[in-house]
């Protein structure tokens, strides 16, 4: 099963439902509809609205964050995940690295996990490295230490979908090469089968993923799918992208 998972982020309004009706639209008729699931995330604002559209349709929302605990608090602002699971939502995105910016530490991710799982949402969870880690060969112990201070065993890992997401990549129009997004993802499996003592949950590559360059992304086939940002506001791009990845 592969995964397209469009990240609106601070973008949409009521109207913008439209978008996602035509890419439903498309995936009802797709002849590959069986073989990848479509997931949104869009601002709180639009959550559930959308998640009530769609609750017998085949796209499935999430939202782009939660708050660390679990249902109800005094942190002005906050949204908890067990608010997030009653508008309808079953997906959260967690650790984007926007997030991660503005106080995100792995302690306050790993609660979130927690409690995003008690509250039976399923978790997309973003790790990656920045320029100057890259620069620096810090790639693989960064991306070890994101995952091995977040995720542990008794987290159930059919409800864990992990993004990698390159902080140079995302909104720059750059992309890894192949022959080290390879080893990368080679290596975050390999990671993710000691966490969970068994087989690896769900990778995904996120990061300036749009319809010219997803053929390439094809060829490493352990990829199980994409996180989307900028390209997945528009319609006619993500429905691109889908149809070029089965082309
Ligand atoms: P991008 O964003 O596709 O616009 O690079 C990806 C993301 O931030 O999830």
């Amino acid at each position: 099963m592969k995964y397209f998972i469009g990240n609106w982020k601070m973008f949409g309004v009521p109207t913008s439902i439209n978008i996602l009706n035509k890419i439903n639209s498309f995936r009802s008729k797709d002849k590959n509809r069986n073989n990848y699931r479509v997931i949104i995330t869009p601002p709180y604002t639009l959550l559930e609205s959308f998640a009530k559209y769609f609750r017998n349709k085949k796209i499935m929302i999430g939202s782009q964050n939660c708050y660390q605990k679990d249902k109800f608090s005094s942190n002005t602002a906050a949204v908890s995940p067990y608010m997030i699971k009653n508008l309808g939502a079953k997906y959260t995105l967690l650790g984007h690295s926007d997030n991660r910016a503005e106080g995100d530490t792995d302690l306050i991710l790993k609660n979130k996990v927690k409690f995003a799982l008690k509250n039976n949402l399923k978790v997309i969870y973003c790790i990656g490295e920045n320029k100057s880690q890259k620069k620096n060969n810090k790639t693989f112990s960064i991306l070890k230490m994101q995952l091995n201070k977040v995720l542990e065993k008794g987290f159930n890992k059919n409800n864990i979908i992990v993004a990698y997401e390159p902080i140079w990549s995302i909104g720059t129009g750059k992309i890894p090469n192949p022959k080290d997004l390879l080893m990368t993802t080679t290596y975050i499996k390999k990671i993710l089968t000691k966490i969970f003592r068994k087989n690896s949950p769900a990778v995904l590559y996120g990061g300036s993923v749009d319809e010219n360059n997803v053929g390439v992304f094809r060829q490493i086939k352990q990829i199980d799918g994409f996180l989307i940002g900028g390209a997945s506001k528009s319609s006619k791009k993500f429905i691109d992208i889908i149809k070029n990845y089965y082309r």
